[in-house]
């Protein structure tokens, strides 16, 4: 049976990971799951591993991996993070970071306007390269003389892989995002990727925005987007923003994943949410609907949907934690999205 390896990790991690752990029994699939507890910020502080290299050879073979959140207030070196997360993502070539964003019911929306509510769109954000490469390094660090580089790496197989991606999940268009007035080499780059991509799919509709533009539109017309694709930091702050669109960070699922080899890592968008942990505050739907998207990824289609159709019937009914207005404790949600599954 399916192998999933589970990597509660730090903050609201573990809370919102064990109700979709839950949720996932409760359909009674027979799914295994190989609980990896150890990875955490404590441990990186005390012994300075952030993941090691047989925790990482476990999860290649099991090739799925259901994620809560990094992050330790404690913890303030990049190396943790990158050493868990990014280390994931380049390591196991999970090129796509499928970013969905579906407003789960009426109430939730910022936008006053009706016509302008009804987003339905996704982020497919380019996972492996940009600005997280980890090229560049620091010119006499600590003196007021210091130089800092960070190198935005782009290469013709990252960025034409991940745009074919958004064309081949598009219903109606795509929106490819950059910022190509102002970023000289990897913005004619995406461009051509794209507008290679573009030929190739003119059944669908193209559209091109730089990212400040993109922000605005998101707001001003959320509807119009299907499908946005765009590099790793723009898709990083695009998907917070489409997320708060959709209801509410504590809402928002993802899905890491390399669509060749078939590889996938599922985790919730927010982090560890290090202000409102061990309150019971803790929103479990973004890590349920992740959970759905890992069932959709592994062919179990009816129950993916059957805990979508769980979740917005629990916020219908207003049984939700309070960030959506509900008076549920992280527990109590998830218990209710268990019972509504039908
Ligand atoms: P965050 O997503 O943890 O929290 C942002 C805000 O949203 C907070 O006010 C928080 O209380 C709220 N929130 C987040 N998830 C919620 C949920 N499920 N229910 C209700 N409210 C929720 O972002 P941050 O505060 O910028 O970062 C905290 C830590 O998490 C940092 O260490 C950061 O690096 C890390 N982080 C990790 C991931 C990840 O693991 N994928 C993502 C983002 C941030
Ligand atoms: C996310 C997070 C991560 C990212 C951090 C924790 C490195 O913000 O998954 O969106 O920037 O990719
Ligand atoms: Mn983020």
């Amino acid at each position: 049976m399916q192998n999933i390896v589970v990597i509660p990790g730090d903050g609201i991690g573990p809370e919102v990971t064990e109700e979709a752990v839950k949720v996932l029994q409760e359909l009674g699939l027979g799914l295994e799951f190989t609980f990896m507890e150890d990875i955490n910020g404590g441990r990186f502080l005390e012994s300075g591993v952030a993941m090691t290299d047989d925790e990482l050879e476990r999860i290649r073979t099991a090739g799925t991996v259901l994620f809560g959140a990094v992050g330790d207030p404690r913890v303030t070196s990049t190396e943790y993070a990158r050493g868990v997360l990014l280390r994931m993502r380049t390591e196991l070539d999970l090129f796509v970071n499928y970013r969905p964003a579906v407003l789960l019911d009426e109430r939730l929306s910022p936008l006053r306007t009706e016509s302008k509510r009804a987003i339905d769109c996704a982020v497919v954000r380019e996972n492996t390269e940009g600005l997280y490469s980890g090229i560049g390094g620091t010119l006499r660090a600590g003196t007021t003389d210091e130089v800092a580089i960070d190198q935005d790496v782009s290469t013709y197989l990252g960025v034409s892989r991940v745009i074919e991606y958004a064309y081949s999940i598009a219903r109606r268009s795509v929106c490819m995002v950059d910022k190509s007035n102002a970023v000289r080499s990897g913005g004619r780059l995406w461009q051509r990727c794209w507008r290679e991509a573009r030929e190739r799919h003119p059944d669908l509709d193209s559209s091109h925005l730089y990212v400040d533009a993109a922000a605005m539109r998101l707001v001003t017309d959320a509807p119009s987007f299907d499908v946005i694709v765009t590099n790793n930091s723009y898709g990083d702050i695009l998907s917070d923003l489409t997320a708060e669109l959709a209801g509410g960070l504590g809402t928002a699922a993802s899905a890491n994943i390399n669509p060749v080899t078939g590889a996938g890592l599922y985790e919730p968008v927010h982090g560890s949410a290090p202000d409102i942990v061990g309150k019971g505050l803790a929103n479990p739907a973004g890590a349920v609907l992740s959970a759905a998207l890992m069932l959709r990824d592994r062919g179990f289609t009816a129950e993916a949907d059957a805990l979508r159709d769980a979740v917005r019937a629990t916020l219908a009914a207003r049984r939700c934690t309070p960030d959506l207005g509900g008076t549920l404790t992280t527990g109590e949600a998830g218990a209710a999205i268990r019972a509504a599954v039908s």
